[in-house]
């Protein structure tokens, strides 16, 4: 990798880098710790192939070869990551301390579909504590090599040594090296070590994935600073129930729309494939009054979610909305919508919104179901519990289409729905309507349909 030599004033303290003398580090807020240091460090990632170094090349001259993703063979996890781990990319894991990133990675490094080596480096646990958990989990960790330092100078030997497929990083954050300085921990030490691993894997037919612990009020800056170097960004988070939710904040290689649903048990995480119906409150006859379910897309999957509305006369002089799973004021559009065309009071009201399971929601056809709770909590009358809405809705009041209507139908169907209250077809959609579905143009029909 091509290097260069350049002076920066780093803290004593921190480790921080200033490209020139301040009294006081910034970072840490220490006096007169900066000391001028001749550093070398890489001038940027080297890309690896063909027009990647000295020369262009026409784009069409360049060959890409097959066989490049190796599945890491956990169902939910290649669907987020779009088909499996890229060969020369870097996966960033990031998600709070305890919620399942060293035990998802162990079971991917046991799992992975390669006959290469994979180098599980853990600067976190011991080497016995890492065995005692593969035990528990009864994975098989013949291919997979551990190493348990953060020393980066001794990694990238074990990796000149072991030239492995795959390499782990648990966590990127105990990356040091003594070129950085002699604190170990700071930005600047995990993005030297991040960068230089990146390096490695890009130029030889491997793959990195970096672990990185990020807590909820993001106190740790750091791994936020990673994302633009790598190719995909995934984050790990849990609701208030057992399920664990993987997804794409980045992702140069597939799609970020794609959820991947876990639970947490005994064995390890436990990937949730048949996920329709995994937040239904299974009930009899009818909803109790506010609830509705959607029919909701989440990447190539559809989900059956209950929308729970509340609506109660306003405590304050200006009514607020309460919704933590969907943006607060998509529900104030809606409530605003079902106000003006159904003659609906409720902007004398607070309204609360909750998703069944705590799932975030952000696709646009939760519009009508949510359309729908809020009608029900306000009007007091219940919905039934087989019937799901889908439908995005605009500001006048219309329920326009929406991406696979039919997927949705034949999901809600399955799950034995007998209704749907949904728009016309979309553009190009060839549809089969279920008995019992209802296309409607606009909320009035809707709400009439979902009444009858
Ligand atoms: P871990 O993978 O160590 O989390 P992270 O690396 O993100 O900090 O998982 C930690 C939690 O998961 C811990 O509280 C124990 C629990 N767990 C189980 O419930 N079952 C299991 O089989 C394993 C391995 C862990
Ligand atoms: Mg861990």
């Amino acid at each position: 990798m091509k290097k260069t030599k350049k002076t920066v004033f780093r803290c004593d303290g921190c480790g921080h880098e200033e490209p020139r003398w301040l009294g006081r580090c910034p970072q840490c807020g220490e006096w007169n710790t900066l000391k001028e240091s001749a550093v070398t460090m890489p001038v940027s990632v080297s890309l690896a192939g063909p027009g990647a170094k000295g020369n262009s090349l026409p784009l069409n001259a360049i060959r890409v070869g097959e066989g490049e993703r190796m599945p890491t063979g956990i169902g939910e996890f290649d669907r987020v990551l779009g088909g499996g781990i890229m060969k020369k990319s870097c996966v960033l894991v990031g998600g709070e301390p305890g919620i399942g990133k060293s035990t998802l990675l162990l079971q991917a490094a046991a799992s992975c579909a390669t006959k290469g080596r994979i180098l599980y480096v853990s600067g976190e646990e011991s080497a016995e504590q890492i065995r005692l958990r593969a035990d528990r989990l009864g994975l098989v960790g013949e291919r997979i090599e551990l190493f348990c330092s953060g020393d980066l100078v001794a990694i990238q030997r074990i990796v000149e040594t072991v030239k492995p497929v795959l390499i782990i990083v648990d966590s990127v954050q105990t990356l040091h090296s003594a070129e950085i300085g002699p604190v170990p921990g700071t930005v600047n030490q995990m993005k030297y070590g991040a960068h230089e691993l990146i390096s490695w894997v890009k130029e030889r037919d491997s793959a990195l994935i970096l672990v990185a612990h990020v807590t909820k009020d993001g106190v740790i800056a750091g791994p936020k600073t990673l994302e633009h170097m790598v190719d995909t960004v995934l984050y790990f988070e849990q609701n208030e129930s057992e399920h664990r939710f993987l997804r794409a904040a980045k992702n140069r290689f597939g799609s970020v729309d794609e959820l991947g649903i876990f639970i947490m048990g005994d064995q390890g995480l436990v990937p949730q494939e048949d996920s329709a119906a995994l937040f239904l409150v299974h009930r009899e006859g009818d909803l109790p009054p506010g609830v509705a379910t959607a029919a909701v897309l989440e990447g190539s999957r559809v989900l059956l979610l209950e929308i729970q509305a509340l609506t109660v006369p306003a405590k304050g002089t200006t009514s607020r909305v309460s919704s933590e799973r969907i943006e607060a004021s998509r529900v104030a559009r809606i409530a605003a919508t079902l106000e003006k065309h159904l003659n609906l009071r409720l902007s004398d009201q607070d309204i609360y919104i909750n998703v069944s399971g705590g799932v975030r929601v952000s696709e646009v056809g939760v519009d009508l179901a949510i359309a729908a709770a809020i009608h029900s909590a306000r009007s007091g009358v219940a919905l039934s519990s087989r019937c799901a809405f889908a439908g995005e809705l605009s500001l006048a009041g219309e329920v326009r289409p929406v991406r696979k209507l039919a997927l949705r139908m034949k999901t809600a169907e399955t799950l034995g729905f007998d209704r749907f209250v949904g728009p016309v077809a979309g553009k190009g959609e060839s549809l089969v309507r279920p008995a019992g579905s209802a296309a409607v143009g606009n909320l009035a029909a809707a709400v009439a349909s979902m009444l009858s």
